[in-house]
C-alpha cells in the first residue's frame, strides 16, 4: 500500500488516494453499486442459512456485484432495504451519529394510548439503555388494533419490536416504508431497484460521476 507491505487484513483503504499493489499487480476498486430492495417477510438478511431458508440474496437476480445489506430486517419484517459495495455509504447510513431516519408502519396487537405513544416519542428504556426520542404518529385503529408510523434514528437489533413491548404491547406487523427521504413508492415487494444518483447523495454518499454509473446499475427488475 503505498509502497509498504501491510498485513493487517483490517487495513482501511481509500481507492481514490492509495496506489495498492497485490501480487505486483495494481489492484482496482469495483464500481461502486447501490440497490434498493423491497424485502418481504420470510427472507432471512444474510448470504447463506445454516438451515436453508429463502435469504435476500434469493431477490437479486440481475446483480453481477456483490453487495452486503445495510443492517438487517427480521425474518417477519418487510419493506426497504438497501444493498451496497460501498462500505463508507453503509457506516453512513448504519452509524447512529449521523441519524438518518428509517420509517416504520406498525401494526400493535391492542389498542395504543395516547400516553403510550407518547412514552414512545420520548423514549423507552430497553435492556440496552433508552431508546432516542421517536417521531410516532397514530395511523388509525382499526377495531381491535393500532397501526402506528415510527421514525427512529438508531438500529438496534429488534429495536422497533422491543420498544412496543416496551408499552405492553406486541407487534403483529412491521414494514420499513423509508430509509431517510427514500420511500416504497411503486416498487412491488419482492424487487428491487438501484438507488438513482441523486437518491445516494440526498442519503449522504457521494456516487461516481455518471459514464460508471449506467454501467454499475444494470436495470432493476421488477
Ligand atoms: N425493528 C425491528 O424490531 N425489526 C426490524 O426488522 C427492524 C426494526
Amino acid at each position: 500500500m503505498n509502497g509498504r507491505v501491510v498485513e493487517n487484513p483490517d487495513q482501511w483503504i481509500d481507492f481514490d488516494r492509495d496506489r495498492i499493489l497485490f501480487d505486483g499487480k495494481p489492484l482496482e476498486s469495483r464500481d461502486r453499486v447501490y440497490i434498493l430492495l423491497y424485502k418481504p417477510t420470510g427472507y432471512i438478511t444474510t448470504f447463506k442459512d445454516p438451515e436453508g431458508r429463502p435469504v435476500v440474496y434469493d431477490l437479486l437476480d440481475g446483480v453481477d456485484t456483490f453487495v452486503s445489506p445495510v443492517g438487517r430486517l427480521d425474518l417477519d419484517t418487510s419493506g426497504l432495504l438497501i444493498l451496497t459495495n460501498d462500505t463508507r455509504f453503509a457506516e453512513r447510513l448504519t452509524n447512529p451519529d449521523y441519524k438518518v431516519a428509517k420509517t416504520y408502519l406498525v401494526k400493535c396487537a391492542d389498542l395504543v394510548s395516547d400516553d403510550a405513544i407518547e412514552r414512545l416519542r420520548k423514549g423507552v428504556e430497553l435492556s440496552d439503555g433508552m431508546t432516542r426520542p421517536a417521531l410516532v404518529r397514530r395511523v388509525r385503529d382499526s377495531g381491535k388494533y393500532s397501526h402506528l408510523e415510527i421514525r427512529i434514528t438508531e438500529g438496534r437489533n429488534r429495536q422497533v419490536r422491543r420498544m412496543i413491548e416496551a408499552i405492553g404491547s406486541k407487534v403483529l406487523k412491521l414494514v420499513r416504508t423509508a430509509i431517510g427521504p427514500i420511500e416504497i413508492g411503486g416498487l412491488k415487494i419482492g424487487a428491487w431497484r438501484p438507488l438513482t444518483e441523486a437518491e445516494v447523495r440526498a442519503l449522504g454518499g457521494n456516487p461516481p460521476k455518471s459514464a460508471a454509473w449506467s454501467h454499475a446499475n444494470p436495470l432493476g427488475r421488477d
